[in-house]
C-alpha cells in the first residue's frame, strides 16, 4: 500500500455555483488574508465558476493559492456550444482541473466515456485533473460500491497516458451519499475505498508509477473538524471541499488543520 509521501497535503476548494464573480474576488482576497502565516506549508486551489476565473490569476500572486476549473472539454476548439476549451484554461492561468464530479455525471448526464476523454484532454494541455469518482448510497446499500468506483477509475483512466515529469493526477473518492448532506464517510469507509482506489491504480500501472504520480483526496461534506480524520489515516493526501470552502475563515482554519496532521 502506498504510504503517505512527505509532500504537502493538497486542499481543493469546489466553490461550485455558489458564488458571483465579484464574491468570488472578494473571497480570494480575504482567504489569502487569512492564510499568510501559514505560507510555503500547504496547497490549496480554488475552483471558481467558469466567469470568475478571468483576473483571478492576479489576485492569487503573493499566496499559495493555485487556480482550477470545474471542469473542461476533449476537444480544442470547434462546434461544441456552450462547452468550455483546455487552452482557454490555460489561457486564464488554470492548472488544475475537476472531472466527472457526481453532480455532472447525475445531473447532466456526463458518462464514464466522456470523462475518459476529458481527462486525456487535460493531461495533454499540462493540466492537472482532479478525478471524482464515489457510488451513490443505493450502491453502497447493495454492497456494490467497490465495484463502482474500481469500473469509474478503470474507465476513466484506460487510454490516458501516465502524468509526465513531477505532474500528479488526483483521484478523489467523493461518496455521493456524503456530498452536500453533513454526512461524511466515516475514516474507515474512506480508508477501504482509497484501498480500493489504489489497488486499481497498481493494476492498471506500476507499482513505482503509481507512488510517483497518483494521490488521492477524500471529498464529501468535509469540514475544518473532520479533516484530520482522513489525512491521520495515512491514505489521502488532502480533501476536495464543498460547502466549507465558501467562507475564508473556515477554510484556512480547514488548511490550518490539515497541515498539523500531515
Ligand atoms: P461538500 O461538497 O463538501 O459540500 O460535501 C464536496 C464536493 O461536491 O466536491
Amino acid at each position: 500500500m502506498t504510504r503517505r509521501s512527505p509532500h504537502q497535503p493538497l486542499v481543493v476548494a469546489n466553490w461550485k455555483m455558489q458564488l458571483g464573480v465579484e464574491e468570488s474576488h472578494e473571497r480570494i482576497t480575504e482567504l489569502k488574508q487569512q492564510l499568510k502565516t501559514v505560507r510555503g506549508r500547504y496547497q490549496a486551489v480554488v475552483c471558481p465558476s467558469f466567469v470568475s476565473l478571468d483576473g483571478m490569476k492576479k489576485l492569487l500572486r503573493g499566496s499559495d493559492l493555485l487556480l482550477g476549473a470545474q471542469d473542461v472539454f476533449w476537444d480544442d476548439r470547434g462546434a461544441y456550444t456552450g462547452e468550455v476549451s483546455p487552452m482557454n484554461l490555460r489561457e486564464v492561468g488554470v492548472e488544475y482541473v475537476i472531472i466527472g464530479h457526481s453532480e455532472r455525471r447525475q445531473l447532466l448526464g456526463e458518462t464514464d466515456e466522456m470523462v475518459s476523454r476529458k481527462v486525456v484532454s487535460a493531461l495533454g494541455h499540462g493540466l492537472t485533473p482532479i478525478l471524482c469518482v464515489g457510488e451513490t448510497a443505493h450502491e453502497r446499500n447493495e454492497g456494490r460500491h467497490e465495484v463502482v468506483v474500481r469500473r469509474q477509475v478503470m474507465s476513466a483512466l484506460r487510454t490516458a497516458p501516465p502524468p509526465t515529469g513531477h505532474n500528479k493526477l488526483y483521484i478523489a473518492y467523493e461518496p455521493i451519499w456524503a456530498i452536500g448532506t453533513g454526512e461524511a464517510a466515516s475514516a474507515e469507509q474512506a480508508c477501504m475505498m482509497h484501498q480500493v482506489i489504489q489497488q486499481t491504480l497498481i493494476d492498471l500501472y506500476s507499482f513505482p508509477l503509481v507512488e510517483q504520480s497518483y494521490r488521492t483526496l477524500y471529498g464529501g461534506s468535509v469540514d475544518e473538524k473532520n479533516v484530520s480524520q482522513y489525512v491521520r489515516v495515512d491514505a489521502f493526501h488532502g480533501a476536495l471541499v464543498g460547502t466549507a470552502s465558501l467562507k475564508p475563515e473556515t477554510f484556512a482554519s480547514l488548511i490550518t488543520n490539515i497541515i498539523k496532521t500531515f
